[in-house]
């Protein structure tokens, strides 16, 4: 596998400046040996200068949690691309289902912030995934393939490459519930070839999927050598320094380069 693996910590709405500056301290202490492995850490936005001066100097990337699909203006409340881009981010999460779930965000919102995310020079992770009622549903493959397809519309070969895609499925987010690595590969397959659909095969290769949902260090191992992940998006696990480094640590064992 020629994709290096990216794990991303995802603190959602967790952690004052204060504990953030702790938190990445300890992450960057515990991780200046790992090289094959891209870490990023999405602090809250009030958390983001204060963790990027931490980890200044070392291979860990700043992300965010969420941003405006416009650039700037008359939006109260809203963070813009540019503002993100100048507190040091290098990546976005777009599309969490927290956000489509609580906060409305329909896949055209999530293409038009990917869109903006791209041509503004920040690098999505495209978060898709099924809730259980869609699963018993039998509804997997057409809610995940509607989340790829209408989040990615307009965007070109030469983008695509740039964006992650973190494959969630809502019922194993903080469920401690994580889906099986043959329930995850499945899936992950699944939206690789739909890329090598939409663009080509070469290209599909090269793009990154990532897996989230109760990753933890007992799981990542078995995740990651499945040959579609990519990585890992996680949650509860990355608010505990020892627990996000174990998870780090085990996708670079189980990474060779080729
Ligand atoms: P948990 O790892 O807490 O299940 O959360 C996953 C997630 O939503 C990451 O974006």
């Amino acid at each position: 596998m020629s994709r290096n693996p990216i794990i991303a910590g995802n603190w959602k709405m967790h952690k004052t400046p204060e504990e953030s500056i702790k938190l990445a301290n300890e992450i960057k202490r515990n991780t200046f040996k790992i090289e094959d492995v891209d870490i990023v850490l999405c602090p809250p936005f009030t958390s983001l200068t204060d963790v990027k001066d931490v980890i200044q100097d070392t291979n860990i990337l700043l992300g965010a949690q969420n941003m405006s699909w416009k650039t700037e203006g008359a939006f109260t409340g809203e963070i813009s691309s540019l503002m993100l881009k100048s507190a040091g981010c290098a990546y976005i999460i777009i599309g969490h289902s927290e956000r489509r779930a609580y906060f409305g965000e329909t896949n055209e919102l999530v293409n038009k912030k990917l869109k903006t995310a791209l041509t503004e020079g920040l690098l999505p992770i495209m978060c898709v995934g099924e809730t259980l009622k869609e699963r018993e549903a039998q509804k997997t493959f057409d809610v995940v393939s509607e989340h790829v397809h209408k989040g990615l519309a307009g965007i070109e070969g030469q983008d695509i490459i740039k964006v992650v895609i973190a494959y969630e499925p809502v019922w194993a987010i903080g469920t401690g519930k994580t889906a099986t690595k043959e329930q995850a590969e499945e899936v992950h397959a699944f939206i690789r070839e739909n890329l090598a659909k939409k663009y080509n095969s070469e290209i599909a290769e090269k793009v990154r999927i990532q897996y989230g949902g109760s990753v933890k260090p007992a799981n990542i191992e078995e995740l990651i050598k499945e040959k579609d992940i990519d990585g890992a998006l996680v949650g509860g696990a990355s608010l505990d320094a020892a627990s996000f480094v174990e998870i780090i640590k085990g996708a670079n064992k189980c990474y060779t380069p080729s």
